[in-house]
């Protein structure tokens, strides 16, 4: 770190309050200033380069600079800088961007309603559930069920879906209304024993009894990442959604998929619903929308939601929602030429081939003593790092090995990110093999690094 008072360094820790960061910590290891980015790669202030294993926040599906979406912005941006979509207004890149959605979706949907980030969608969702529940003059069915270590972001309501201690803690969530459900990670919460489908018929269960115990008639809504991303990448046990779905039909339950990390070809297919046949009433869709140059999220609702929002928005006069920067001209604009982007090189495609070379390698891995768990499908991934294979005892407090193993993989190029110990892989869906190579070898070259440190005695 440069520690001249004026350098960029001293200047963030002096004004800056980080997301997701120990703020105290801060002051003494100081910000990695990101300067420019190229491809999968970004570039630190002192002339690093890294591989961006992470796609950013899982997010930049085109890569680092995409010029096309730079003109497509400069495009709007010259020509209409701004509108938005209340009191009947719209705009051409919002009408496009929202018939693009609906005709997208891999289950009959009928319209696209557009916010800023996963959390105002996520927000927005339950809104848009609790005053359907009202115009069905239903109004008891307010309840949410969400699942532990599950992520839907941090504004008040979305926070409380979240199922990460870290996300409540002295922040006095979860508010009422909020359920969470049992975690499907096989590997960690499964009986000695238990199949993949004997779990999943276990975790289907345990939502039913709490439906049950709640009362059918107060649930409104289960809400599911089809991955489940920053709560460490996991990957549903075979039939989990299939069992899942079941109990949901029977209690007539709606089904929200957050396909903010998942939607936009990540799993190798376009939407995560398809990879998991997943049959959502509402799909939140965010980061690889706009490959995250420019903020913009979105529902996409079916008539089951639409039609009881529109006869109570006639009721009152208005649907009392909406935010001024939704559905932003230039973020649409840069929405669609990326999702164009996306079709025209089969970026999905990419996703499946490279990603079977990723998962792979990974997998390869598995017989290394610090790994516990390598997990994932299409480019999204994680490796969970143990001390202690049989066991699965961490090495210390829990995510110190992960810090460490991610701490190192750094100094060999590569951002990453580690949630506790699992350490996550989500690259831009335009890495080829010999990067995907390169990130694996510079990912076991770390693991190596870290050994001698867990083991002393080897
Ligand atoms: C699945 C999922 N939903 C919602 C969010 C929240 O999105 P945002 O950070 O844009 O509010 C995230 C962010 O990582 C996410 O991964």
């Amino acid at each position: 770190m440069d520690a001249r008072p004026n350098s960029p360094e001293a200047r963030d820790i002096r004004y800056h309050l980080h997301a997701y960061t120990n703020a105290r910590k801060h002051q003494e290891t100081g910000p990695l200033v990101i300067e420019k980015g190229d491809g999968v790669y970004v570039e630190d202030i002192a002339g690093n380069r890294y591989i961006e294993a992470m796609a950013g926040l899982w997010s930049v599906a085109v890569g680092f600079s995409e010029k096309r979406l730079v003109e497509a912005a400069t495009r709007q941006m010259s020509k209409l800088p701004f509108y938005h979509d209340f009191g009947s207004r719209a705009h051409s890149p919002l009408i496009d961007l929202a018939e693009k959605l609906v005709q997208m979706a891999p289950v009959p949907m009928s319209k696209a309603y557009f916010t800023n980030s996963g959390s105002e969608a996520n927000d927005t969702a339950i809104k848009m559930i609790w005053y359907r529940s009202n115009a069905l003059g239903q109004p008891a069915r307010k309840k949410i069920i969400s699942r532990k270590r599950g992520y839907h972001g941090v504004t008040i309501a979305a926070a409380s879906l979240t199922g990460l201690p870290n996300n409540h803690l002295s922040f006095d969530l979860p508010i009422a209304n909020i359920l969470h459900t049992s975690t499907p990670h096989h590997w960690r919460e499964a009986e000695p024993g238990e199949s993949e489908e004997q779990f999943s018929a276990r975790l289907a269960d345990d939502l039913e009894k709490l439906i049950l115990a709640e009362g059918p008639e107060t649930i409104a809504a289960f809400i599911g990442e089809p991955i489940m991303g920053a709560g460490g990448v996991v990957v549903p046990p075979a039939g989990y959604w299939e069992k899942i779905q079941a109990v949901l039909s029977k209690y007539d339950i709606l089904l929200v998929a957050d396909e903010v990390i998942c939607g936009f070809g990540r799993t190798g297919e376009m939407f995560g619903s398809q990879t998991f046949g997943i049959k959502p009433d509402i799909m939140v869709l965010s980061k690889q929308i706009s490959s995250s140059y420019l903020p913009i999220s979105a529902l996409i609702i079916n008539d089951k939601m639409f039609e009881p929002i529109a006869d109570e928005s006639d009721r009152i006069g208005t649907f009392g929602h909406g935010f001024t920067g939704g559905g932003h001209p230039v973020a649409a604009a840069v929405a669609l030429e990326n999702i164009k982007l996306i079709e025209e090189r089969d970026l999905v495609g990419n996703a499946r081939k490279v990603g079977a070379q990723l998962q792979a390698r990974l997998r390869k891995l598995a017989s290394h003593p610090l790994v516990g768990e390598v997990r994932g499908v299409g480019l999204i991934a994680a490796v969970e790092l143990v001390a202690d294979k049989a066991s699965k005892a961490p090495w210390g407090k829990p995510a110190a090995l992960g810090a460490l193993v991610n701490g190192l993989l750094q100094q060999n190029g590569v951002i990453s990110r580690n949630m506790g110990d699992a350490i996550a892989f989500c690259p831009p869906l335009i890495i080829t093999e010999a990067q995907v190579d390169t990130l694996v070898d510079a990912f076991e070259r770390s693991l190596d690094a870290a050994l001698p440190q867990v083991r002393p005695q080897g």
